[in-house]
């Protein structure tokens, strides 16, 4: 993947906002937001409001639903909908972690996990409600509303029957796609039957499947599936139109796409807490020297207790 370069947007709200270079020590919360007008020019693609038509009836309007996700309500509810209305973002910090995002040109895969601070994203049982705090599914959240598609390996779809959809704040439900080359998911999995998402479920050319499925799933059947590199399977969903793409786990699946570098971003927060053993997070072939190990420029951004670090790759 070509690396990407710092947009002078980016560069500009650098010094007033809560996000910060590796090693910098000056942090702002989030609550600064939404007090401060935002300054930047929004780049053409977000004033011509491509997430606009995205917007689900639900949160078209009125503030985001607490009750939807579950959780407490988005603080900087009003920026983000300017942000994906393709207005001004009145919050800089809101505007500088997601820009780099909104404005990326051409297919990308962005990946995200929560893992406690000695690298494990759930406990050895599976449990992994909840690593990181509020804050960070509500950055989930934002990620998902700003791709066309959200991919998860089967492991995470069974151990927790997750939704994958943005309830956490406004926007657009992504089409969700499972790896799953020897459909091995529970035939109950809720994104089979809720009809909340279009949903690909990817498994090899020779599983048969059985199982009942909504009328919003499509059982895609890829040859050799297992054997594909994640760059192909990127090139797959590309061909049906889906080209922003959010790898969200788990530890297998997101640590074979940063190894196959197919990745353009990846954000990894640490939450100050030691689960011993577990699921591991980030696994992949590594180098002898550690002077060859993987490096990007980074950006950290506090989320709450936790700690996101971005990698640009
Ligand atoms: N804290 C977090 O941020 C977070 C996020 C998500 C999940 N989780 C937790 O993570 C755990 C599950 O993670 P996991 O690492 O065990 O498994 P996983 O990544 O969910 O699933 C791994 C499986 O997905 C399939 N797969 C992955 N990449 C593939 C590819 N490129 N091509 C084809 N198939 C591919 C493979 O299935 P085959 O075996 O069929 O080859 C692989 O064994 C759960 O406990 C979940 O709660 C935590």
């Amino acid at each position: 993947m070509p690396r990407r370069r710092e947009t002078p947007v980016t560069r500009a709200v650098r010094p007033r906002s809560g996000v910060s270079e590796a090693g910098a020590e000056r942090w702002v919360t989030s609550a600064e937001c939404g007090t401060r007008a935002g300054t930047r020019r929004a780049h053409p693609q977000i004033r011509a409001g491509a997430y606009a038509g995205r917007m689900p009836p639900t949160t078209a309007g009125g503030p985001t639903p607490s009750s939807a996700g579950g959780g407490a309500p988005d603080p900087d509810d009003r920026a983000w909908r300017q942000l994906l209305a393709g207005d001004e973002p009145s919050c800089a910090q809101l505007a500088e972690i997601y820009t780099p995002l909104v404005e990326a040109r051409g297919p990308f895969a962005v990946a995200q996990l929560g893992q406690s601070l000695d690298g494990f994203i759930a406990a050895r049982t599976g449990d992994a409600c909840y690593v990181t705090g509020e804050e960070d599914r509500r950055h989930l959240h934002r990620l998902r509303a700003l791709v066309d598609a959200v991919v998860v390996g089967w492991r995470t779809v069974a151990n927790d029957d997750p939704r994958l959809t943005v309830r956490a704040v406004a926007g657009a439900n992504p089409v969700r796609v499972v790896l799953d080359a020897s459909a091995r998911i529970p035939a109950a999995s809720v994104l089979l039957h809720d009809g909340a998402a279009p949903t690909l479920w990817l498994v090899d050319a020779e599983t048969a499947v059985e199982t009942q499925v909504g009328a919003h799933v499509r059982i895609v059947r890829v040859p050799e599936l297992r054997s594909l590199t994640p760059r192909e399977i990127l090139a797959v969903l590309e061909a049906r139109g889906l080209s922003r793409v959010l790898i969200e786990g788990g530890g297998v699946t997101v640590s074979r796409f940063v190894g196959d570098h197919a990745l353009r971003w990846l954000y990894l927060t640490t939450a100050p807490v030691l689960i011993g053993d577990g699921v591991p997070g980030i696994r992949f072939d590594g180098e002898d020297r550690l002077a060859d190990a993987l490096r990007g420029p980074v950006r950290r951004f506090p989320l709450g207790a936790d700690l996101c670090t971005e990698f640009t790759f």
